[in-house]
């Protein structure tokens, strides 16, 4: 490629709007000369056909005038056609010959040819025949192009002789020339119209483009949301624009989320760090002699870093669920042994606090409790709210778990607890990380408020919902809605 071609191919097609332009040009201009040339070729036609009435009429009249003087073939009678002929060629314009029945020169209004025969020249020659003959050709000696008609003149139902009219056609032929510089400056004009329009469109249509790109470009590279475009439109460039700065919104939504989400993790991360800190300190500073206070800094040292460890595990559970990961391919999860499963892993705990726990499960006809998802996740959630009830539900309290199909597709798992019951208050925000109703106790609790965060997001997942119904002192009711797994669907990940 050499560097013409290059420079071409670069604005050609690192430009939308000269990809545009060019294709408007090629259009217009292909479209504007078809139209003018079947123009010109119909004007030529008409002007021809017109041309040669008027022709045909002088050569009718002329051969009214002398078709007495054909017949009677006298040199006087000759001299009378030669006159006519000339007078009429002159007021005309035309130029006339008028031959006898075998084609003999009689008259010609340009130098005579005496007694040349015409009858070879093809016009004359049909016309000899007996009809009216149009021709058009170029003349050897003037080197113009002409029309010729001859017609015959005809004196009782013979042929007496034959008048023939010719025009050269530079009249016709410079007039079609006008013509076509017409259409060409037509063409030109139409041409530079086009382009002005283009670049204007292109303007417009590049201008935002151009400033989405640049600023696609800045948050690429920094990673800053701040800004967002500019709305100037309501058409499809308009409509991008909007969509592009709600998905501006949208990061800058995440970016804050994921900020504070980080906030909040490094000071749940603290707190109990230095904890332990305080800890090893006393230990450090005498408490490790003596045997009581050892006993009780170490149970305490035991309790923190446990609730490290449950914080860092829900940590890594909630960033996996975040990213994407651990997505496992769907299982036949039987809710009804994933449920009787996670009531016996929590049960020690209760059984320490003495709480009756209950199970039920109603399947529905042929359906079995199943659900499509990862068993790992789906237990977790449930371990999650078990959990939460057994420690929110003071000793003696009762658990209740009713597993049913709720109709075809729709299984509903409810965990009733007799527990403390949630505060109107806190019950819409019990499901956002960190969101712990009484920061106090739960903290005493070991809560780290992430629990039902990963509830909802492994539910979320499995594409069902969990709601919570709750009264203060009285107890709360946390009801997962999921869909059934249905015989022969696709097996997919999550
Ligand atoms: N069964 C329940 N009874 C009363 N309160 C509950 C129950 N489950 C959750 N909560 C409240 O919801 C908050 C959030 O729960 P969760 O996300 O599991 O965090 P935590 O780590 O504190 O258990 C808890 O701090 C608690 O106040
Ligand atoms: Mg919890």
């Amino acid at each position: 490629m050499n560097l013409l071609d290059r420079i071409l191919y670069k604005w050609l097609f690192r430009s939308l709007a000269n990809q545009l332009l060019i294709t408007y040009l090629i259009v217009i201009t292909f479209a504007l000369a078809a139209v003018s040339f079947w123009a010109l070729v119909a004007i030529r036609k008409e002007s021809l056909t017109d041309l040669q009435n008027t022709l045909e009429v002088e050569a009718v009249n002329l051969g009214l005038e002398i078709d007495n003087d054909l017949e009677l073939d006298s040199p006087k009678s000759r001299l009378r056609i030669q006159s006519a002929v000339d007078r009429r060629a002159t007021r005309l314009g035309v130029a006339i010959v008028v031959v006898d029945s075998d084609g003999r020169l009689l008259a010609d209004s340009s130098e005579p040819r005496p007694q040349e025969n015409l009858a070879k020249e093809q016009e004359i020659n049909e016309a000899l025949a007996g009809v009216i003959s149009k021709s058009t050709r170029s003349d050897p000696e003037s080197l113009k192009n002409w029309m010729y008609v001859a017609c015959p003149v005809r004196s009782s139902g013979t042929t007496t002789g034959v008048i023939r009219v010719g025009v050269p056609l530079t009249d016709i032929e410079r007039r079609l020339k006008k013509d076509l510089f017409v259409f060409l400056e037509i063409i030109f004009a139409t041409g530079v119209v086009t382009v002005l329009i283009s670049l204007w469109l292109a303007k417009r249509v590049n201008r935002p483009l151009i400033e989405m790109s640049a600023l696609a470009k800045q948050i690429s590279i920094s990673g800053d949301f701040s800004a967002f475009l500019p709305v100037r439109r309501q058409d499809e460039i308009g409509e991008l624009c909007l969509s592009f700065n709600q998905m501006i919104g949208r990061l800058r939504e995440q970016e804050r989320v994921r900020q504070e989400f980080i906030s909040n993790a490094s000071h749940e991360l603290k707190t109990p760090t230095m904890a332990i800190g305080s800890v090893v300190e006393a230990l450090q500073a005498g408490a490790a002699e003596d045997p009581k206070l050892r006993h009780q800094f170490l149970g305490s040292l035991e309790r923190l870093v446990d609730r490290q460890t449950s914080l860092i595990q829900d940590l890594l559970d909630i960033s996996k669920l975040d990213s994407g990961g651990e997505t496992g391919w769907q299982e036949d999860v039987n809710m009804a042994q994933l449920v009787s499963d996670s009531v016996e892993q929590i049960r020690p705990q209760a059984d320490k606090k003495e709480l009756a726990i209950s199970t039920q499960f109603e399947a529905s006809g042929a359906q079995d409790l199943v659900v499509a998802g990862n068993t790992s996740q789906l237990q977790r959630a449930l371990i999650n709210i078990l959990t939460n009830a057994v420690k929110y539900t003071p000793a003696g309290g009762s658990i209740t778990i009713v597993v049913r199909a709720l109709s075809s597709d729709r299984l509903e798992i409810r965990i009733q607890d007799t527990g403390s019951g949630i505060d109107a208050f806190d019950l819409p925000h019990i499901f956002d990380r960190f969101y712990r109703a009484d920061k106090a106790r739960t903290r005493e609790t070991g809560g780290t408020g992430l629990g039902l965060a990963i509830v909802r997001e492994i539910v979320a997942r499995h594409h069902g919902t969990v709601e919570v119904e709750s009264t203060v002192s009285r107890g709360s009711t946390f009801v997962i809605l999921l869909p059934l797994r249905q015989r022969g669907t696709e097996i997919g990940t999550i």
